[in-house]
């Protein structure tokens, strides 16, 4: 039963080049820059991500079980813009500025919502599902002139892959598919369109939304900022990075961290998982580094017994590691069987050092009461797990505990903490290590917009 785990640097789990574990080479031109720290808090660094990154990129807009039928909406906020997702009545999921085309009033004023057609709230314009327009109050006060165009609302090129939804702004990005960096399969294997939202918080943190994202692209921080995640979590990762900025870290979960002396007894989270996976803990034979494999092997049959072919997918490390899958440039998704954990750094407003941080907790649900929803979730009891109510986005103000966990509530002080450091004149930019790549490789991508080669 023991598992062949070798942590060693590089991180390599060992799986069959082709396969969609396989340890990526690393690229040759991955270069040693040592960026400027402007970027994490300048105005002018801010504009230039609006000039020659945003409008660009693909970005992850929704999710399509928020807009399972035709009416349903959802928004999507990035920086000053706002997005309405919705499903037509041809079933179509169209984007549209939540831009009223008469004085520019905000149409949406609700996060999530059903709706038969759209309706400005200011002077009660209407619009169908298609953004046409449906209807102006009074247009026999308009000059003919001004409305022979008949405005709608204004669209928003939209694509869907695997259950995400994504806009491109400026309309010009390759199709959806040819931008995605991931192989065939690593995405679609996970059946995100079957699951459902069960939880979504957005909180402000006082930091660039860069600063989020190079936290959140390296588990090197664990040993130190988390200490409490030694015991059932190696803390070096299998990197890889693929093309377009996409990026992976493969985070090996059930195992203590090769730091950790004693690889023989129970770490009590490993006795946890254990018991998540059905496996009494007490009469567990096998050593601390037979626990990843045992768990991987309790899921497969889980995966049998209750009909989830996709299991059948995944490999086994899949079952238990964590697939952090960077969606440049600010998605990270940390992908399991039964569900996935969506994080969005988007930017504030007018504000290079503040952030909104989404976080979206999708699971897939099975109609057992033994099958329960991992505890690494941290879901609120009261929360529904069946997808039939969508929970309400938490909206959380800058400076109050999001209360995400105890892991991201220490990323929430890291994170402030570093966006005051960066700022300082004795500060000379970041030096990256291996385990860091993800993040040279995220930035060596934002720099070919910045320097507008993309
Ligand atoms: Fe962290």
């Amino acid at each position: 039963m023991s598992q062949n785990l070798k942590a060693e640097w590089p991180m390599n789990l060992g799986a069959p080049d082709g396969s969609l574990e396989a340890k990526q080479a690393r690229p040759h031109d991955i270069g040693n820059d040592v960026v400027d720290p402007k970027r994490y808090y300048t105005q002018d660094f801010q504009k230039k991500e609006w000039e020659t990154l945003w409008p660009k990129v693909w970005l992850l807009a929704g999710v399509t079980p928020d807009v399972k039928e035709s009416g349903d909406f959802t928004l999507f906020t990035h920086g000053h813009e706002q997005f309405i997702i919705t499903k037509t009545e041809s079933g179509k999921i169209k984007a549209y500025y939540n831009v009223c085309p008469h004085r520019g009033n905000r149409i949406c004023l609700t996060d999530n919502g059903s709706v038969n057609s759209f309706s400005c709230p200011f002077h009660a314009w209407e619009f169908n599902l298609d953004g046409s327009l449906k209807k102006i109050t009074d247009e026999h006060t308009f000059h003919p002139e001004l409305i022979k165009h008949r405005p709608g609302l204004t669209e928003v090129r939209c694509e869907t892959l695997a259950g995400l939804i994504f806009i491109n702004i400026d309309g010009r990005a390759p199709n959806l598919k040819d931008w995605i960096g991931l192989p065939e399969g690593y995405i679609e294997n996970y059946e995100i369109e079957k699951m459902n939202v069960v939880r979504h918080v957005r909180s402000e943190w006082l930091a660039n939304w860069k600063t989020g994202v190079d936290a959140f692209y390296e588990t090197y921080h664990l040993p130190y900022i988390h200490p409490q995640t030694q015991g059932v979590m190696e803390d070096f990762s299998q990197v890889d990075l693929y093309p377009n900025g996409f990026s992976r870290m493969i985070v090996p979960i059930g195992v203590k961290s090769h730091r950790v002396k004693d690889q023989e007894s129970l770490d009590p989270y490993q006795a946890a998982f254990l018991s998540e996976a059905g496996i009494n803990p007490e009469k567990f034979v096998g050593t601390s580094k037979d626990v990843r494999a045992a768990i991987q092997k309790a899921k497969r049959e889980k995966g049998r017994k209750f009909n989830l072919e996709y299991y059948e997918k995944m490999t086994n490390g899949q079952l238990t590691d964590s697939w952090a899958t960077g969606f440049f440039p600010n998605v990270q998704i940390g992908m399991h069987p039964e569900g996935i954990f969506i994080m969005r750094f988007t930017p504030h407003a007018t504000d290079p050092e503040r952030f909104y941080y989404d976080n979206i907790t999708m699971f897939r649900y099975v109609d057992d009461p033994s099958f329960t929803v991992p505890a690494w979730m941290g879901l609120p009891e009261e929360n529904d797990i069946t997808g039939e109510i969508r929970p309400e986005v938490e909206h959380v103000a800058a400076g109050i505990n999001p209360e995400l966990g105890e892991v991201l509530d220490q990323d929430v002080e890291l994170v402030a903490s570093v966006q005051e450091g960066v700022k300082s004149r004795g500060f000379k930019g970041p030096i990256w290590c291996e385990q860091e790549d993800r993040i040279r490789h995220f930035h060596r991508e934002l720099d070919r917009y910045i320097n507008q080669e993309k």
